[in-house]
Order: structure tokens, then C-alpha cells, then sequence
């Protein structure tokens, strides 16, 4: 069997068990399976494919009819341009979650010369994709990544190794801003916000393979950001920046919850690529 036929046989299976694009599917398993890149796969098609590569190959195809996500199957995922290692211990990182890391960049940007060291907390790091993005692209920034799983942390420690950005990033277990301690000028939080009602109905892949404690969050799925921002009154410096991901339809609620906290505050919702309301902004006065 040629890697091509292989390639066919693969996407066809994925195809008649619903996975979406079943094409690209197969060809990111086969590369991971061979250890090639796009490039080099497609001038090796017409190869025979050797019968241990083939038998790795139809095992990692079968995971994938199993619903379980391809970034856990491969190992890793690209986030913000950047490659991370994946595992069941976190969230897999989602495109979404972009805005954050740009709003963020674009914010302390925006301050020119005003901040040399950016004191900054990602609230539920889970596998460390905004605390190393920002770390990687702003080399003044000291981060606190803190989450209530060790394996989370774990899996952030090793991204930020990956990464070199280590020294900059100290991982804290501790739920939300509890157990920290002064003033930060940026907060960042992509924390669970997913009622209760609509986990129960998401898709498989998601429901039975990544951590319920990252994605499920109470009745309404604001309870945590809710409380995140009762606590930050104590921890925004002025002239600072809290951002918040947020599920499209809780953008309101959270404006008014932020207001309740920040009467003073510059409050607004950014909306993602598809238009919805994704990311609550708060930017304190300055003394
Ligand atoms: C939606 S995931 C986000 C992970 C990562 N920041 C990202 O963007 O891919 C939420 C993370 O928040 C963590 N978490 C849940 N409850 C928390 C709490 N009370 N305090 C801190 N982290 C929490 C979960 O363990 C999970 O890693």
C-alpha cells in the first residue's frame, strides 16, 4: 500500500464516521505516524508504507474514530504562532483565545515606554498558551500562570521551557486571584465559562476527553469570571488592565458585573473574528 492509498483509505473511514475535514485528518496523523512534514509527505506519496508505519498508522486513525481530539493524539497544537505540547491535563487552546494575547500585546504596546516591567497574572493557565505568548512577545513582563491543577501546571511549566521563556513565568496553584498577593497591570483570564446545561450537550470530543474542570462553570457559566472580578478590585493597579474570554452571549452580564466592581473604569467587549462578544476589557484610571 502506497502512503497515497493509505492517505485515501484513512480519510475515507474518517469521512463515514461524521469527523470533520477527513482529508486534513488523515494527512496530520500520517505525517505524525511518518515524523514528516507537509512538504516532504507529498513527495513521498507514490512510496510504499511500511507494514509497522502502517499498523501505528490504522491506531491512531481508530483514536480519531474514538472522538479523541487530534491535538491529544499528535502531542501538540499552534497557538498564537507558537507550538504547544497538548495533554488531557489541559484544554486544548483554541483560536479564540488569540484575541486575548493580541488585546493584551496591543495594550501594553499602546503604553509605549511607560511600563518597563509589566507585572502580569494568566488566571487558569491550563497548559500556559497565554502566559508564554505574552512572555515571548514582551520580553518585560514577569507573569504569575496560576491554576488549580497540578497537571495543568506541569504541562505550562514545560510549554514555557520550550519556549525559554521560563525564567519569566513563576506557575502558582491557587484558585483564581486568592492566593496572590499586590497589584498587577495586566490580568488576564480565560477561565471555564460553560453552563452547566449546554456541557451536558457538547460534542463528545470534547465532553469525554478534555477536563470538565476547564470548560464547565455553574448554571450560567459567569460564576468564576464573576468572582475573578470581585477579586481583582484588590489586585488591578490603576492604569491597568483586566481581560476576561467570555462565551458570546455573556458579554452583557459581564459588563454590568464589571461596572458593579470598577465604577470608574473604561469598560467594553471586544468581538472575535465571527463577530460575537468574546473578551470583557477593563482598564482602571491611572492615579
Ligand atoms: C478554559 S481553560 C483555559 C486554559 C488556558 N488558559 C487556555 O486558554 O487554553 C480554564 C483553566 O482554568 C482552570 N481553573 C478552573 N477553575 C479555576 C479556579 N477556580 N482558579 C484557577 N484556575 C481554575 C482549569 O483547570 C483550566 O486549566
Amino acid at each position: 500500500m502506497t502512503l497515497a492509498e493509505a492517505l485515501h483509505e484513512a480519510a475515507t473511514r474518517l469521512l463515514k464516521a461524521g469527523i470533520d475535514d477527513p482529508r486534513l485528518e488523515a494527512e496530520v496523523l500520517l505525517r505524525h505516524a511518518l515524523g514528516v512534514d507537509r512538504e516532504e509527505l507529498f513527495a513521498r506519496l507514490q512510496e510504499p508504507l511500511a507494514l509497522e508505519l502502517q499498523a501505528l498508522y490504522e491506531a491512531l486513525v481508530d483514536r480519531r474514530l474514538e472522538h479523541e481530539p487530534t491535538a491529544y493524539i499528535i502531542g501538540h497544537k499552534e497557538f498564537f504562532g507558537l507550538d504547544f505540547a497538548c495533554s488531557p491535563a489541559a484544554l486544548i487552546p483554541r483560536p479564540e483565545t488569540e484575541l486575548l494575547v493580541e488585546t493584551a500585546i496591543e495594550w501594553v504596546r499602546g503604553r509605549g515606554s511607560r511600563v518597563k516591567d509589566l507585572r502580569a497574572v494568566d488566571v487558569g493557565s491550563g497548559s500556559g498558551v497565554i502566559a508564554v505568548s505574552l512572555a515571548t512577545h514582551l520580553p518585560q513582563a514577569r507573569v504569575i500562570a496560576t491554576d488549580i491543577s497540578d497537571k495543568a501546571l506541569a504541562l505550562g511549566r514545560r510549554n514555557a521551557l520550550a519556549h525559554c521563556v521560563a525564567s519569566q513565568i513563576e506557575f502558582v496553584r491557587g484558585s483564581l486571584l486568592e492566593h496572590l498577593s499586590g497589584r498587577f497591570d495586566l490580568i488576564a483570564a480565560n477561565l471555564p465559562y460553560i453552563p452547566s446545561q449546554t456541557y451536558n450537550s457538547l460534542p463528545p470530543g470534547i465532553r469525554e476527553h478534555e477536563p470538565e474542570a476547564a470548560l464547565r462553570a455553574g448554571r450560567r457559566g459567569t460564576a468564576l469570571i464573576e468572582a475573578m472580578l470581585a477579586q481583582a478590585v484588590d489586585h488591578l493597579a490603576p492604569g491597568g488592565v483586566l481581560l476576561a474570554e467570555h462565551a458570546w452571549n455573556q458579554g452583557r452580564r459581564l459588563r454590568e458585573a464589571a461596572t458593579g466592581h470598577f465604577p470608574t473604569a473604561d469598560i467594553e467587549t471586544r468581538r472575535d473574528l465571527a463577530g460575537l462578544e468574546r473578551l470583557l476589557v477593563v482598564r482602571t484610571a491611572r492615579d
